[in-house]
């Protein structure tokens, strides 16, 4: 089907319910539905929204077009939890239309406030001459999950910026709110900006914030501050970053910032050097939240813009991340899978040897949706790893190269191929004598947490329904490993 402009913005209130069911039965068809990771029941999942804890559940919208695998009217849609880990599809959370939103209820973010939440997020919107003009826009939710919309609370982007002007992420700190919003400034290089309000309603522009990345790409999008451990942490998602060694491999990066707490009154934010959140190939937009007990967790956008994915011919695409604890060591953030997801661990399987200069496979070791950590050390050999999803002719390769000191990731034969223009392998320093490969595998995709969230890749993979087996190996050398494996149910 060829998506014109037309069909992009037709709202799925419009379209018959006979339609909506036709593609519906084609997604659930597709063999890589995933089985534990939230996805769309149809059409295209993009950025995670409204992020936070409500009346006793936690609530996570997304970006959603409903009626393919391509950008188009975003709506947002509305996923609950008790847990954070089995999610409730409750439905459509915004419906885009109004004055504000006319061409898309895009990102934003979500806060408690009398009793409420309050969703901020930026109304699309396009003039007759296809001109953007952005709208930060407020709906509110009571506790029977009612969504009301209020007027904009922001209808003019500032002097100094062009109309990219989006995502807002809003905090409270100081008996006030504040919210950083994406931005690009009109010589083309990319910011982010922070507003101020005392009742949500009325918000006043405060200016940029002052970070040391004067011209660091055209756009950074989805901005996210928060503090942790005593540091200021930003998180955005600039656009435009050339490719450097084995960093900035994506299409659009997505990282942050670990600095001071930035200064409210100056906007002052001194930091250290921009690291990206995740080594993997598909990871972007990233929101994090506070729990109720203090931890920051963060989730992803297991996808990114501008490219094909093999999920495309069955009417969807993309997922997002598990949830992930962030906390700060030295100059690091630290990623951990959340400890709930032990709650979908089943049949457990243990094996532990020396590999030879072999590959070797293990009795109850294959699956497709399931959580494995790896352990390996005593190592003299020059590669060593695991390879998961392995069937005749399909591996997906997680390894350590000692030379290098790198985890290296191939996807080359993981299944059916894309976007090969941005490569095949991933690959990321790391400096330890002993290796823990801590892995997240669904039906189309694999996390990897490396020496307890030092680093991580998250990938999707599109392997053949028979690959399912997992292999372990050490080239030149030996290494001693210890495994444990859980099925998901
Ligand atoms: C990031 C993004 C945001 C925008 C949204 C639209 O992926 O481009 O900047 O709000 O997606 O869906």
């Amino acid at each position: 089907m060829e998506w014109t402009r037309e069909s992009r913005y037709t709202k799925m209130e419009d379209v018959s319910q006979e339609d909506l069911e036709i593609l519906k039965n084609k997604v659930d068809a597709s063999p890589w539905r995933q089985s534990y990771h939230i996805q769309p029941e149809t059409g295209l999942l993009n950025d995670p929204n409204g992020f936070s804890y409500f009346n006793g559940e936690y609530h996570l919208f997304y970006q959603w077009f409903p009626l393919g695998p391509v950008h188009g009217l975003k709506y947002w849609y509305h996923t609950k939890s008790e847990d954070l880990v089995h999610w409730e599809n409750v439905g459509v959370g915004i419906t885009p239309g109004d004055y504000f939103d006319s061409h898309g209820a895009y990102s934003g973010s979500a806060i408690e406030h009398d009793d409420k939440l309050y969703l901020m997020y930026t109304g699309n919107t396009r003039d007759e001459n296809w001109v953007r003009h952005p709208y930060q826009c407020l709906a509110v939710m009571g506790k029977d999950g009612s969504i009301l919309k209020a007027s904009p609370a922001i209808d003019e982007v500032p002097e100094g910026y062009t109309d990219h002007f989006r995502d807002p992420k809003v905090w409270k700190e100081d008996d006030r709110f504040w919210s950083v919003i994406g931005a690009q400034r009109t010589d083309e290089t990319g910011c982010v900006v922070l507003y101020s309000s005392t009742d949500l309603i009325h918000w006043q522009f405060e200016g940029e914030l002052k970070t040391k990345l004067d011209s660091f790409g055209y756009m950074w999008e989805c901005p996210d501050y928060f503090e942790q451990d005593g540091h200021g942490v930003l998180i955005f998602s600039p656009q435009g970053i050339e490719p450097q060694d084995d960093s900035y491999q994506n299409i659009y990066q997505s990282g942050y910032l670990l600095g001071k707490p930035l200064n409210l009154d100056d906007r002052l934010f001194e930091h250290k050097e921009f690291n990206e959140l995740d080594c993997g190939f598909d990871f972007y937009a990233p929101q994090t939240m506070e729990d109720p007990s203090g931890r920051r967790i963060l989730v992803g956008w297991m996808g990114l813009p501008e490219i094909e994915y093999p999920t495309d011919e069955h009417g969807w695409a993309h997922c997002l991340t598990i949830p992930r604890e962030l906390t700060v060591k030295g100059n690091k953030l630290i990623q951990q899978p959340i400890h709930e997801l032990a709650i979908l661990r089943g049949k457990e399987e243990k094996a532990t040897g020396i590999l030879r200069d072999e590959t070797r496979t293990f009795e109850g070791f294959n699956g497709v949706t399931y959580e494995m950590i790896s352990e390996f050390d005593n190592v003299d050999a020059s590669e060593f790893g695991v390879e998961i999803r392995t069937g005749e002719t399909e591996r997906t390769v997680i390894s350590y190269d000692d030379a290098a000191r790198k985890v290296v990731v191939d996807r080359s034969e993981s299944g059916e191929a894309f976007a090969e223009k941005y490569g095949t392998t991933r690959k990321c320093k790391v400096e330890s004598g002993k290796i823990k490969f801590h892995l997240f595998v669904d039906v189309s995709s694999v996390e990897l947490f490396v020496n307890d969230g030092e680093e991580v890749f998250t990938c999707r993979i599109f392997p053949g329904e028979g690959s399912d087996g997992i292999r372990f190996f050490a080239k030149e050398g030996t290494a001693r490993f210890e495994a444990v494996k859980w099925d998901f149910q």
